[in-house]
């Protein structure tokens, strides 16, 4: 009775029903190794630990934080985009700390956007970008990612008359762990400016990356008619704390302080400490955690070559994005998978239609669970058996 349709317009997540498979394969007693959800297992920066738990102790992080007292972190956040990309960052006008990139998008979106402008959206792509548009009632276009482009949409072939208010893009991408080089991001940049669209690059996985390739920032291309969402969530292993920031476009970074200016405080002061240091810390270190996720894809890949899955060799990101032979209901197959063998996947199907035929595995275990997953799965039935019928009640 009380949900608006706002409200109602935000999609159920696939993964509530998810988390009920996994709840009866448990009550069946079964050994449960979770792959679904992306959250870093782990440790933050033991700097970043430190700062926060002394700023627990330091009664001048109690009260509400100001824009003022977001300065140190915006001041990192723009050293931390000069250091790593070259991208010069005016720290007064052209940043803005996060409580997060989930939230960060959402209230850019409100604050960019009127009901029933025009988003093009990747297909598949991160859910919660979809309940972000229908919570700011935008007409969404969607922009199909295929494998046979490398996952990288095709600008030039959308309609010449399109003129989408925002195009919203992800790399290295969740879920398909493509990549982007910075010619790509140019490119973008320019066909948004255009017809005047908005970039919105959400760039969670930029140091999450593998061997010799770095990832590129969009704000590469100049902040203007850019806005790059940065998350402390992967890069630094805090999800659970809730912090990141959003970079570029001095008028749309405006336009978001205002908007969360009337939800938000920004993040607690100590959280605003950890990630001051955490963005200082040597670049070498963030990617030492990198190492570990490229260990387990490592691990995984052969693993599912063997039964002969297609996947793509990934050099980001903290996912294997598999193509399943034969798959055609990834939603009905993961809830399977997860009942029988306790194995959580993300079925394809839950990113968009486009990801229908795939399964995500988010590398969140050691190498050894990895491969032990794969083996249960050799034992389920890509399709589920017909139902026998009832010949007494024919
Ligand atoms: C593409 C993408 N954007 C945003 C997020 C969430 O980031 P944050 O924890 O900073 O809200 C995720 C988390 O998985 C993600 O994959």
């Amino acid at each position: 009775m009380w949900a608006s349709q706002r409200a109602q317009g935000v999609p159920t997540s696939v993964f509530s029903l998810m988390d009920a498979a996994l709840g009866r394969a448990r009550a069946a007693g079964l050994n449960v190794i979770d792959l679904s959800i992306g959250s870093s297992d782990l440790a933050p920066p033991v700097q970043a630990l430190d700062a926060l738990r002394d700023a627990t102790h330091d009664p001048s992080s109690y009260r509400y934080p100001l824009f003022s007292d977001t300065r140190p972190l915006r001041e990192a956040a723009a050293a931390y985009l000069g250091r790593r990309f070259g991208v010069q960052i005016d720290a007064e006008r052209e940043v803005l700390p996060l409580i997060g990139a989930q939230e960060g998008l959402a209230h850019l979106l409100l604050a960019v956007t009127d009901p029933g402008d025009t988003l093009l959206l990747p297909d598949p792509c991160y859910p919660p970008y979809l309940g972000a548009a229908a919570v700011a009632g935008l007409n969404v276009i969607p922009l199909p990612l295929l494998p046979e482009r490398g996952f990288l949409p095709d600008l030039e072939s959308l309609p010449a008359d399109l003129r989408p208010r925002v195009l919203l893009l992800n790399y290295p991408n969740n879920p398909t762990s493509a990549v982007a080089d910075a010619a790509f991001f140019a490119e973008a940049a320019a066909w948004c400016r255009a017809r005047g669209t908005l970039l919105i690059h959400d760039h969670p996985y930029a140091e999450l990356t593998f061997g010799d390739y770095h990832a590129p920032s969009a704000l590469e291309a100049g902040p203007d008619g850019i806005v790059e969402l940065h998350s402390l969530s992967k890069t630094h292993h805090m999800g659970g704390f809730r912090v990141g920031f959003a970079a570029g476009d001095a008028g749309a970074i405006a336009a978001l302080g205002r908007v969360k200016g009337a939800v938000d405080f920004h993040p607690y002061l100590g959280i605003q400490r950890a990630a001051t240091v955490a963005l200082g810390l040597p670049d070498h270190l963030g990617r030492e955690g990198a190492k570990v996720f490229q260990e387990r894809r490592d691990a995984l890949l052969p693993a599912l070559r063997e039964m002969g899955w297609g996947v793509q060799t990934p050099q980001a990101s903290m996912y294997l994005w598999a193509r399943v032979p034969g798959l055609t209901d990834s939603v009905a197959y993961a809830v399977r998978v997860a009942e029988t063998t306790g194995v959580a996947l993300s079925p394809g199907r839950a990113f968009g239609p486009g990801g229908e035929g795939f399964v995500r595995f988010a590398l969140v275990q050691p190498p050894g669970v990895l491969v032990e997953a794969a083996g249960r799965l050799g034992e389920v039935e890509l399709t589920a058996p017909a139902p026998v019928l009832n010949q007494t009640h024919s």
